[in-house]
């Protein structure tokens, strides 16, 4: 092999990244530290949401940095550039789409797995087994089998598009995996209910079958699959010679947060063969809190899950987690074995089975130990109480609503999501709405969303927050009129 010999001598140059000087480090580390700790303690304070001015754009489209920057620099500039215009999912007044608020105990335990800066790909070491343990408490929360597997992912988006793919295994054989699709598979469809979210039409494409064989049922008049528009739907498609392979049930849908029927779904998937999923982004987690358990009644006998850590549990994005009832499919899915990749029955290369080979990642960070810390510290029991902390919030807003007469509910409320709008005699109802959202945000009073339920567009509450009390639903609905009223004229 030829020898490079234009590659400077740095013996007497100083090229580790490590500080120079460790007690300068230790001083700005405490720092930020602090600044940060007192930042969640003040989050209060600032408003729920502002706008990313302009000169703060202008200053982050600078070009790539060839030479350094004193520490103390950059970290001025995150302080100016990027703490005060977060998306305000911190903030108790956030409500919008389904965003977790976090925890002080998160922002510790992710700032000590980057210390360790482990890759859970694979090998043998401590963070391969803490993620175990955690995927091992999933399992039990969930009342899935022993020998059922999972894996951390960045979101249920990806967990949802393991699972199918795992599906997919399932009824083509393992052979799919390296002839493809083929003509049974162009046979295959699946099922999920209107409501359900877009990322499963999105995993249908990725995965090969493409969204036109992803059938949307209708739903009933709240949010939930109509099971006899499904077994219609499924007679239908095996009258014309496609086969029915996957079934996918939503426990909490992104619009209204309604459950479909999960005994329903798992009796129809078991007389006709299908895979049957769920969806739990955030309402599977139902499950931790007594008061709401029987809205997932029908879970455990769901073949595969996909749900959130990083929603209702408040850890720090991202962290989302699919479970497999059948671990070993999970497992021939996605395993593979290239040489540069062999397993050890000792040393570093041991620890087999791989974190690798149950999904499409190898480099994995070490999301486990915020999972590990948030439910030590908290215990899954005051975790479920923040949860129906949030149902109380939600039920509570509703009867407000229900008390203005200028507020319209707009879908019953099944869980921690409010739809209602502003009624007003204009000429463009939907709009008015649309904007009365955006004064409310751009004011900094609170950050709710929007969404569509039939042709009328709500105002979206998602109470997520575990730091959200009455005074800030009050404090939105006297927004929300005070808004509405300004801009009806
Ligand atoms: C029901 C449902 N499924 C899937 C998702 C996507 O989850 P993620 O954003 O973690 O990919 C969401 C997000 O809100 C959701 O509500």
């Amino acid at each position: 092999m030829a020898k490079r010999t234009d590659l400077p001598d740095d013996r007497d140059v100083k090229t580790d990244l490590d500080p120079e000087d460790w007690d300068d480090f230790r001083r700005q580390a405490h720092r930020m530290l602090d600044d940060m700790v007192s930042f969640l303690e003040t989050l209060r304070d600032r408003p729920a949401w502002q706008p990313v001015p302009d000169w703060v754009k202008g200053e982050l489209t600078a070009g790539i940095p060839r030479g350094p920057t004193d520490l103390g620099d950059v970290y001025r500039d995150f302080q100016t550039l990027i703490l005060p215009y977060g998306n305000g999912n911190l903030h108790p007044a956030f409500h919008g789409w389904v965003h977790g608020a976090g925890t002080p105990t998160g922002m510790l335990a992710d700032m000590l797995a980057a210390g360790l800066n482990a890759n859970l790909g694979g090998r043998d070491h401590a963070a391969i087994y803490v993620e175990r343990q955690v995927i091992d408490w999933a399992i039990d929360i969930f009342g899935f089998p022993k020998g059922a597997s999972g894996l951390l992912v960045n979101g249920t988006s990806m967990a949802n598009l393991i699972a199918l793919l795992v599906a997919r295994a399932k009824h083509l054989g393992l052979a799919v995996r390296e002839q493809g699709l083929g003509e049974a598979g162009a046979k295959l469809v699946a099922y999920t209910s209107a409501a359900a979210h877009g990322c499963i039409a999105k995993a249908m494409d990725m995965a090969g079958f493409g969204t036109a064989a992803l059938r949307h049922i209708a739903v009933d008049r709240d949010q939930r699959i109509d099971l006899d528009a499904l077994s219609r739907a499924v007679a239908e498609d095996r009258a014309r010679g496609l086969t029915p392979f996957l079934l996918v049930g939503t426990a909490g849908t992104v619009d209204t947060g309604a459950f479909d029927s999960l005994e329903g779904l798992a009796d129809i998937a078991a007389q006709q063969s299908m895979w049957f999923h769920v969806d739990g982004a955030f309402g599977a987690l139902a499950v931790m809190a007594p008061e709401l358990r029987s809205l997932v009644d029908g879970l455990s006998r769901a073949d595969s899950l996909a749900f959130d850590f990083h929603k209702w549990l408040h850890v720090p994005y991202d962290c989302g987690c699919v479970l497999v009832r059948d671990g070993a499919l999970h497992h021939q899915t996605f395993e593979s074995a290239p040489a540069y990749l062999a397993r050890a029955e000792r040393g570093t290369g041991a620890g087999a089975p791989w974190f690798c080979d149950f999904g499409p990642d190898l480099s994995r960070g070490f999301r486990a130990l915020k999972v590990w810390f948030t439910l030590r510290q908290f215990g899954i029991d005051r975790l479920g109480a923040a949860m129906v902390h949030d149902c109380r919030l939600a039920a509570y807003l509703a009867a407000r609503i229900a008390a203005e007469p200028e507020l319209e509910l707009l879908a019953p409320v099944a869980l921690n999501i409010v739809c209602f709008r502003f009624k007003a005699e204009v000429p463009d109802l939907n709009r008015l709405n649309a904007d009365l959202v955006i004064d409310v945000q751009e004011r900094g009073i609170a950050v709710p969303s929007t969404t569509r339920l039939g042709g009328a567009l709500a105002i979206r509450i998602a109470i997520v927050s575990h730091r959200t009390v009455e005074a800030d639903i009050d404090r939105l609905v006297e927004a929300v009129l005070e808004t509405g009223r300004r801009l009806a004229g």
